[in-house]
């Protein structure tokens, strides 16, 4: 594992006051020489934006986070009022994200367990428009990879293939234990979490806490996340959606990518350095309607709609 750790835009900008800033203009540089002349890109219109990714796009890369998944019936984390952490005071805790902090978590690992339990995937949640456009994406050849922070297996319950995927906080599908790393059965840690039992490690004297392997702040990203330092090379196009790019280092795949490629952002707010870049596309609504929109102006809506409603979410 390398040692990148999951952490909040705050400790990310003290972070980038060093020489990370100039790495990263360096590789700015090198990369918008590598890539074709800003003449040819469009920027600023969805139609436009559209148009290019119908006819020139060919290594589309996405980032999802949460907004993607509320129209599934899932909150989001940062959404006034609805998101999750507005809405954890039944756990009594010193502060919401505490509820993914690893140290807070060997203190009190009960907060985290049941809100696992809530949240494990199943049978509850399907795929939205969102899930299925990515799938879409790929079936036209054009998807390089999808990058997601959310751990609700939403992406591979639409049928998107694992190595198009990245789930950079990780997922229910394997558990480990947090002391001695040693991996521990999916399903049995499931099924102790739903009988609301605190897990230990089996492993000789271990006995540390066994978790499903959601990186928590504090913890390092899956080595395959760091695919992304190959993929903003390849990248000619790059779709956000559905995230507040608040939480490091996946927010900063964003501005990794060149200057010269295209950067669209569907989402509510406007969020990271959207709109400080000359390629950039910001549609502020509602995700299922920009979705709509996109794929409209793609020519692919009704191929999107035959996908979502004849799909049967892959288990
Ligand atoms: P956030 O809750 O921080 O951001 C969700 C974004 O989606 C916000 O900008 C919302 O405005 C937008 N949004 C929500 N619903 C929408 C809708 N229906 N239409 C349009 N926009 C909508 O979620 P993330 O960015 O995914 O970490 O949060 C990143 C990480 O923070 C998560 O992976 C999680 C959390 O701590 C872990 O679980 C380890
Ligand atoms: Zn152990």
């Amino acid at each position: 594992m390398r040692p990148v750790l999951l952490q909040s835009a705050f400790t990310q900008r003290l972070l980038n006051q060093g020489q990370l800033t100039r790495w990263k203009d360096v590789w700015s540089c090198f990369a918008a020489n590598f890539y074709k002349k800003s003449s040819d890109i469009p920027s600023n219109s969805l139609p436009a934006i559209a148009k290019y990714m119908a006819d020139t796009s060919k290594n589309v890369l996405v980032m999802a986070g949460a907004g993607l998944s509320t129209h599934s019936g899932i909150p989001d984390f940062r959404s006034p009022g609805t998101g999750l952490y507005d809405n954890l005071q039944q756990y009594n805790l010193p502060y919401p994200e505490a509820i993914f902090d690893l140290g807070f978590f060997v203190r009190d690992p009960r907060p985290f367990l049941s809100l696992a339990k809530e949240l494990y995937p199943g049978k509850k949640y399907r795929p939205n428009l969102g899930h299925y456009l990515a799938r879409l994406i790929n079936e036209k050849g054009k998807l390089l990879r999808m990058y997601t922070q959310n751990i609700d297996g939403l992406e591979r319950l639409a049928g998107l293939p694992p190595e198009k995927l990245v789930e950079a906080h990780g997922g229910f599908s394997s558990a480990s234990c947090i002391s001695c790393f040693k991996e521990h059965d999916p399903d049995e840690t499931r099924e102790a979490i739903f009988r609301g039992e605190v897990i230990r490690c089996t492993n000789g004297k271990c006995k540390g806490l066994v978790k499903p392997d959601i990186v928590f702040f504090g913890e390092a990203l899956p080595d395959r996340f760091f695919l992304y330092q190959d993929d903003v090379l390849w990248a000619d196009l790059l779709i956000v959606i559905g995230t507040s790019l608040e939480v490091y280092p996946f927010a900063a795949i964003a501005d990794e990518v060149p200057h010269d490629v295209p950067r669209l952002l569907l989402n509510r707010d406007v969020v990271g350095s959207f709109g400080m870049r000359k390629h950039d596309t910001i549609v502020t609504c509602d995700i299922i309607e920009g979705v709509t929109r996109l794929a409209k102006e793609l020519g692919w809506h009704e191929e999107l709609m035959e996908l979502y409603t004849k799909h049967e979410p892959c288990t």
